[in-house]
């Protein structure tokens, strides 16, 4: 809710729940949640702080919670502790009668926010005044928009995670002879490289500028168009602090998620999804030393859930995920009390002209995962 000033204000009735001790908070949410028993699944991204990660039925990365999402049937809630882009996925994939609810309409993804509609179109039609449109996929990353997704279902196109890029963007080339990748560059560069394609074969898209800043000549020749996105916490890890590690631990273990820059891609020894990277660290070695490029609460997760491994957080600074970090203890006991009190409070509802093709584009990519 906005003040006068345009500032951001608590909901109303909100207030009242930040004045909770945290054992209060506990012991609210708990009960609540087993009064709602049945009628209530409540989703946790990877991201998510430990106080409300707890209380998830199910947790995981993007695909995994999407994956689950598309099964449910028989609950009447499903409460997600994650972004806005993910509770839309939710949304889209299951009937009009089950409801979803993001506890914190503020959380939202700065990267989906780099690629909206009137800008991706003006690229697509930027693009093929040089090159036919049957030559070329649109692929989003799921942190994008639903508009952005129904655009590339209706145009061909589909939907990928950082778990199944690579077998997105093949089925894609095995199709047509372009893609055009929005919003994450890191993700789009990062995968592409893997598949042996030359970073002379890819351009980058600025949307700020005419043509995306590109020749008509570079347009032509290109194989994959990256638009200029990039997510905010995952720029701050940097090749020098992977040579630094593995100065100070010869034989330590480097892993990242492929919103990293290439250059830090590049030298680390695995790359992966947050689900990917739990699997990874978890089913290693006792004694083993990681060095972990993600989100800080997944990073003293997984230290604290392996005390017989060395797990380090990759860069010297705090690269957290302010928007994830919205969704608090207060913020879920609220929405669900407003549940039980029968009022759905921030329900996430995706416009019926976005819902169709958005839904074609996100069953493409559950079919090929
Ligand atoms: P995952 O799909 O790996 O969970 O990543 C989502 C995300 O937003 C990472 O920043
Ligand atoms: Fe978006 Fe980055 Fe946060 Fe993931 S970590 S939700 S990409 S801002």
């Amino acid at each position: 809710m906005d003040n006068a000033l345009g500032l951001k204000t608590l909901d109303a009735g909100l207030e009242d729940y930040y004045r909770l001790s945290p054992d209060n908070l506990d012991d609210r949410i708990a009960a609540a949640k087993s009064r709602l028993a049945d009628r209530l699944l409540l989703l946790g991204h990877n991201y998510q702080r430990d106080e409300v990660y707890k209380f998830a039925d199910y947790t995981g990365d993007s695909l995994k919670l999407s994956q689950y999402a598309a099964q449910q049937r028989d609950r009447e809630y499903i409460v997600f502790c994650g972004v806005k882009f993910m509770a839309e996925t939710a949304d889209i994939l299951t009937p009009p009668e089950q409801k979803v609810i993001l506890p914190d309409l503020a959380a939202g993804c700065s990267m989906a926010d780099m690629a909206d509609i009137e800008a991706v179109e003006t690229a697509w039609q930027e693009i093929t005044r040089f090159i036919p449109e049957s030559t070329i996929t649109p692929i989003t990353y799921i942190n994008s928009a639903a508009n952005l997704k129904a655009f590339c279902g209706e145009q061909g196109g589909l939907v990928c995670t950082s778990t199944n890029a690579e077998k997105i963007i093949r089925w894609a080339f095995e199709r047509r002879e372009k893609i055009l990748f929005f919003p994450d560059q890191h993700l789009g560069r990062n995968t592409c490289k893997r598949m042996g394609i030359p970073l002379n074969e890819m351009v980058l898209w600025d949307p700020a500028l005419p043509n995306g800043g590109n020749s008509s000549e570079a347009i032509r020749k290109a194989r994959v168009f990256l638009w200029q996105g990039f997510c905010s916490v995952h720029q701050m890890f940097q090749p020098q602090h992977v040579d630094l590690f593995r100065k100070q631990y010869p034989g330590i273990k480097v892993i990242v998620h492929p919103e990293c820059s290439m250059e830090v891609a590049d030298q680390s020894d695995l790359i992966g999804s947050t689900e990917y990277i739990i699997r990874t660290v978890t089913a290693a070695p006792a004694g083993s030393r990681w060095a972990v490029g993600t989100e800080l609460n997944l990073v003293n997760r997984l230290k604290r859930d392996n005390p017989d491994k060395e797990v380090f957080f990759l860069s010297p600074m705090v690269c957290m995920c302010s928007t994830m970090f919205r969704i608090d203890a207060p913020h879920l006991l609220w929405s669900l009390e407003r549940l039980e009190a029968g009022s759905i409070v921030n329900q996430i509802i995706v416009p019926e002209a976005d819902r169709t093709w958005a839904k074609v584009a996100l069953e493409r990519m559950l079919q090929l995962a």
